[in-house]
């Protein structure tokens, strides 16, 4: 069997050592007898599992013990509701920051529950910047951001400052590639299947007094309250097991390799190594995103030509590098360089870029 270069936007490519790991334990889970797709999430044996994938995350991005860290369902779009739902009354309003698609979807939900205030946007511009300047509502519940927008290849690189409105993120697309102060965010939400896992479980960091801001008096169904998941450790229903596990072999991986700033790195190595190719050649590759909002997780670009954009994409496949198309919102191409991508993955494919454009200039 040939592993193919997955530059898929998520899921994304997992570390081979973890999809080994995951085979070897795939029918004996610890001494169980029994595979992590059959014991129960009451097992002493999973319990330490989801200790050990919370205590990783802890340790690796430093998050302080007064932040509960819990595992729910639903992907990270159920966030954009449950979000609202909790925190947002019929007649208070949030600011939200409109950076992508991602972005609007979370707006689209929140008016669902209570007043959206549109603090910036760069949607005239075909988001091709974050905002630097912000209309924030003073007595706004909360002020919501994207920090990465995986389709539009943009990334927040220093964060707004919120007084005492409780900031929320959308970190799905670079939740743990590089250091980011916890303390300036109530609650962090990620899809677990770019840099955590696989698909299946969305990881939500919470500041614990958080809760005492829900909604009073709303009928929220139990499964859609926080508290629900934070008292109960994760466990108040099945949890998704396996992603839950895969999530435990992904940090141990990340401690092993040095941690964040180890991940950090790295990430540098592979956003500098993708951009200085696309910049190489500005008559053929066309960056998408102002330089300073360039994203280290999807670097979008175009070709002269749609015809080239085509040709390039299955150039690319022919070789094994997969999942080069841009967003079909967007058009063009994207490279998403997660954590678990290498240096020489990407060195291979800026090789073939290279000679693409001497093929076809
Ligand atoms: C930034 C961002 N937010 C939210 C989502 C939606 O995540 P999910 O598919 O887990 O609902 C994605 C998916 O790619 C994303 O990139």
């Amino acid at each position: 069997m040939v592993r193919k270069l997955n530059f898929y936007p998520g899921p994304a490519t997992l570390p081979v050592s973890v999809l080994e790991k995951i085979q070897i334990e795939m029918q004996d889970f610890q001494g169980t007898g029994m595979s992590i797709l059959e014991i129960s999430h009451r097992s002493d044996a999973f319990e330490k599992c989801l200790a050990r994938a919370k205590q990783n995350l802890r340790d690796i991005m430093d998050i302080p013990n007064d932040y509960e860290i819990i595992f729910v369902g639903g992907g990270a779009s159920t966030q954009f509701a449950m979000i609202p739902m909790n925190f947002l009354g019929d007649d208070q309003t949030a600011d939200y920051v409109c950076t992508g698609e991602w972005a609007q979807k979370a707006i689209k939900e929140a008016k669902l529950f209570g007043k959206v205030n549109t603090a910036a946007s760069s949607e005239k511009e075909s988001f091709r910047y974050i905002p630097k300047e912000f209309k924030f509502t003073a007595d706004a519940r909360y002020v919501h951001i994207t920090t990465n927008n995986t389709v539009y290849g943009s990334q927040w690189h220093t964060f707004p400052e919120t007084g005492a409105v409780p900031l929320f993120a959308d970190m799905s697309s670079d939740i743990m590639s590089h250091k980011v102060d916890i303390r300036k965010f109530s609650l962090i939400y990620a899809g677990a299947q770019k840099n955590l896992g696989p698909a299946g479980v969305t990881v939500v960091i919470i500041r614990k007094n958080l809760l005492e801001r829900v909604v009073p008096n709303r009928k929220i169904p139990t499964m859609l309250q926080y508290k629900t998941h934070v008292e109960k450790d994760s466990l108040y229903n099945t949890p998704p097991v396996f992603a839950i596990y895969v999530i435990a072999l992904v940090t141990d991986w990340t401690k092993q390799i040095g941690g964040l700033a180890k991940i950090e790195e790295l990430g540098q190595q592979k956003a500098k190594l993708v951009y200085d190719t696309i910049d190489a050649y500005p008559e053929f590759y066309r960056g998408m995103i102002d330089k300073d909002s360039r994203s280290k997780m999807n670097a979008t670009f175009r070709l002269p030509t749609e015809e080239l954009e085509k040709k390039f994409a299955s150039e690319a496949e022919a070789r094994g590098f997969l999942g080069l198309k841009g967003h079909r919102s967007v058009g063009g191409m994207r490279i998403s360089m997660y954590n678990a991508m290498t240096v020489d993955g990407i060195q291979a494919l800026c090789a073939f870029m290279h000679e693409f454009v001497k093929k076809h200039k």
